[in-house]
């Protein structure tokens, strides 16, 4: 395992490369998005809502008035809104560098996307999933290209249980349980594309990351009293967010990646620190778990790789 200091300092110069992040406009996707645009990179930032958007937009640019700045908006709840995404990234982009699959929600009230589907796997990973298969042909015709899914520590309190991708009401709905899931869902995903790209003899890379516990608007929606006791506990073990970003930052940037790797903080059980390469549970890399989703979302998007 690789222990050293990694920080912004290590990043290479990014000019001439293009990056898209999703939810570039809080959080991890916020510092990430800064970080790659002060490194002279194209952000492209995938954005729900173009207000906040463009407030973040403007925040970089008072930082860094040269950054090169490109909102589209994209909504991981709705499969047209992704295709309507990935159509004007198609046709206005003639490389993509890096797909930083960011943005999320967590432990929200019981509800279905447009799609029908349970939202925090529908927005984590079946929303990432669609925008993933739309761009794979930019990607793989674009020099080490890869591709990085945001997991969470959360991954090791889940099951994989499709009869729950599209819960019904009057079934019983655990939020945490949910998010656990879909935060499994993005592991499974990364080492399921990346062994299928691999048989197929892509070169694009396929990487996770997570930021430990990291101070976002993640858990805002949380009301007070349930946010009170965790934002006690939270407070000794959390980082500020431009180091939390630090690993996915990391993955997106760092020359010396491999493809499966996945990158969290180095301390207190990998809630903070600095990046470095640790194991996922067993249960993600568990081949039928990765089969069982990947022909479910083929299923449920109607995509599939097509290079
Ligand atoms: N913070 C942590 O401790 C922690 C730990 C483990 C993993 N993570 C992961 O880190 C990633 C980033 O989260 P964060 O902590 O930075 O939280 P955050 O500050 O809440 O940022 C989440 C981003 O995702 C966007 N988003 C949510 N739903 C979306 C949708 N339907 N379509 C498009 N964008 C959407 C949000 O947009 P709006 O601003 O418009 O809502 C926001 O930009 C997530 O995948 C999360 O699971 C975070």
């Amino acid at each position: 395992m690789r222990r050293e200091k990694w920080t912004l300092q290590n990043m290479p110069d990014l000019t001439g490369k293009t990056f898209i992040v999703t939810g570039a406009n809080s959080g991890i996707g916020f510092e990430a998005t800064k970080a790659f645009a002060m490194n002279n990179a194209k952000v492209i930032m995938g954005c729900r809502n173009l207000e906040r958007a463009q407030a973040a937009k403007d925040k970089i640019l008072a930082e860094f008035k040269n950054a090169d700045l490109d909102i589209i908006l994209l909504n991981l709840m709705s499969f047209d809104s992704i295709e309507t995404f990935a159509n004007e990234v198609n046709a206005k982009y003639s490389k993509l560098d890096v797909l930083l699959n960011n943005a999320g929600i967590m432990s929200v009230p019981y509800g279905p996307t447009e799609n029908g589907l349970e939202k925090q796997i529908g927005v984590n990973h079946f929303g990432h999933y669609y925008l993933t298969m739309s761009l794979l042909p930019l990607l793989n015709k674009t020099t080490d290209s890869r591709i990085v899914n945001i997991a969470s520590i959360a991954h090791r309190f889940g099951k994989l249980e499709p009869n729950s991708f599209m819960y019904e009401e009057s079934r019983k709905y655990n939020k945490s349980y949910a998010y656990a899931q879909s935060k499994l869902a993005n592991l499974l995903f990364t080492y399921g594309l990346k062994s299928r790209l691999e048989e197929i003899g892509s070169n694009i890379l396929v990487l996770a990351a997570h930021p430990g516990i990291t101070r976002t608007n993640l858990g805002n929606h949380l009301r007070t009293f349930r946010r009170k006791p965790i934002s006690f506990i939270l407070d000794s073990f959390n980082q500020k967010t431009p180091k939390g970003a630090l690993s996915g930052i990391r993955a997106s940037v760092d020359k010396n990646v491999k493809s499966g790797e996945y990158y969290g903080p180095h301390f207190l059980w990998n809630a903070k620190g600095y990046p470095i390469v640790e194991e996922s549970t067993k249960l993600s890399h568990s081949k039928d778990l990765q089969d069982i989703l990947w022909n479910y979302s083929v299923k449920i998007t109607d995509l599939d790789i097509n290079l």
